[in-house]
């Protein structure tokens, strides 16, 4: 529990040696651009004649960038301020609140460590905290999750099913736009879901040091709420650009799952998160996920002879251990 950055960094002058990245990897203190060239993309207009138009949006930004921003969604502007503020409650909270929750066995349901779940065997460590849980069946995930903030189930349940709602409509969209049937995720490829909230204290060096690796998510959508503050960066033709955090926005993108099933037809980024050290960041990620003996391979409808598959069918759980034992991959 000592080891969580929010534990140890209040007064720390210094960046500790083993959170310093060699310098091809580490941020540096060149001006990152903070992007306005990431699509932003007004849900309201899905539901009506411009639907078409919606979904071209959505596939040119999953082609062009992995990534777009969603305004004028469904999920209720106070019920992501409450979620925000309720997460960054649990991360205030005393260290005698949340010692029940740390645990660095991979397998714990809901759990609370730092940097990474390679902590004992990664040589640099990252500055961020992570609190993850499964939210999928929401009343059996529930009993597991925090009952300290006191509204934290009651808020956290609320935005989960409203965010989950969200994934449901995108994918929607996604299908259409790809030309497969409706419903085509609506099944054991999107059935589980994790919520994973970031918290990335103030850091006394933010240029020798990140909160998150590069890495392309190994879901098939993520949804994020990145909050107001700074941090979230996307890899666009070898260059970083920024995510401009905008009110009420959610940060989508596309995992390295649905890039597979759609052949390489949406790309899936790397992006990575840097630290400030002005204030504490927190951000709230829902990965959207297959079930683990989902059989995941280039859908048939988007394959042919002149566009065979460029990937084999493999089962997701055989994936993910792969992933996760690939430090250069992960991002756990
Ligand atoms: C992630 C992620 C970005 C952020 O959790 O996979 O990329 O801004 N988070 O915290
Ligand atoms: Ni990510």
């Amino acid at each position: 529990m000592e080891k969580l950055v929010s534990i140890w960094s209040k007064d720390q002058q210094y960046l500790p040696e083993n959170y310093i990245f060699p310098p091809e990897t580490r941020p540096g203190k060149s001006i990152i651009p903070l992007c306005t060239t990431i699509p932003v993309i007004d849900l309201s207009k899905a539901s009506d004649q411009n639907r078409s138009n919606t979904i071209q949006q959505i596939l040119k930004a999953s082609k062009e960038f992995g990534f777009f921003q969603v305004i004028k969604h469904e999920v209720p502007p106070k019920l992501i301020n409450d979620t925000m503020d309720v997460f960054k409650e649990f991360f205030d909270m005393p260290a005698e609140d949340k010692v029940s929750f740390y645990s660095e066995n991979p397998s714990k349901t809901c759990k609370l460590y730092t940097s990474s779940l390679s902590y004992d065997r990664e040589e640099i460590h990252l500055w961020r905290d992570n609190l993850r849980h499964p939210c999928h069946p929401l009343e059996e995930c529930m009993k597991l999750w925090p009952e300290k903030p006191t509204r934290y189930r009651e808020v956290v349940g609320a935005y989960s099913n409203e965010a989950k709602k969200l994934g449901s409509i995108i994918l929607e969209l996604i299908a259409e736009g790809l030309g497969l049937e409706s419903g085509y995720f609506r099944n054991q490829l999107s059935e589980s879901l994790l919520l994973s909230i970031n918290h990335y204290p103030p850091c006394p060096n933010p240029s020798l040091t990140l909160g998150l690796v590069k890495h392309r998510d190994p879901n098939l959508i993520t949804i994020l709420l990145q909050g107001d503050v700074c941090g979230l960066q996307v890899l666009k033709d070898g260059e970083w650009i920024g995510v401009e955090p905008l009110p009420n926005a959610f940060v989508i993108n596309i995992g390295y799952i649905l890039q597979v099933i759609s052949n390489n037809k949406l790309k899936s980024v790397e992006h990575r998160a840097v630290t400030n050290s002005k204030e504490a960041r927190t951000s709230a990620a829902l990965f959207i996920n297959p079930a683990n003996d989902c059989v995941i391979e280039p859908t048939k409808t988007l394959t042919e002879a002149s566009n065979p598959p460029i990937y084999r069918a493999f089962q997701y759980q055989e994936f993910l251990m792969d992933y996760i034992s690939n430090p250069t991959r992960r991002n756990q």
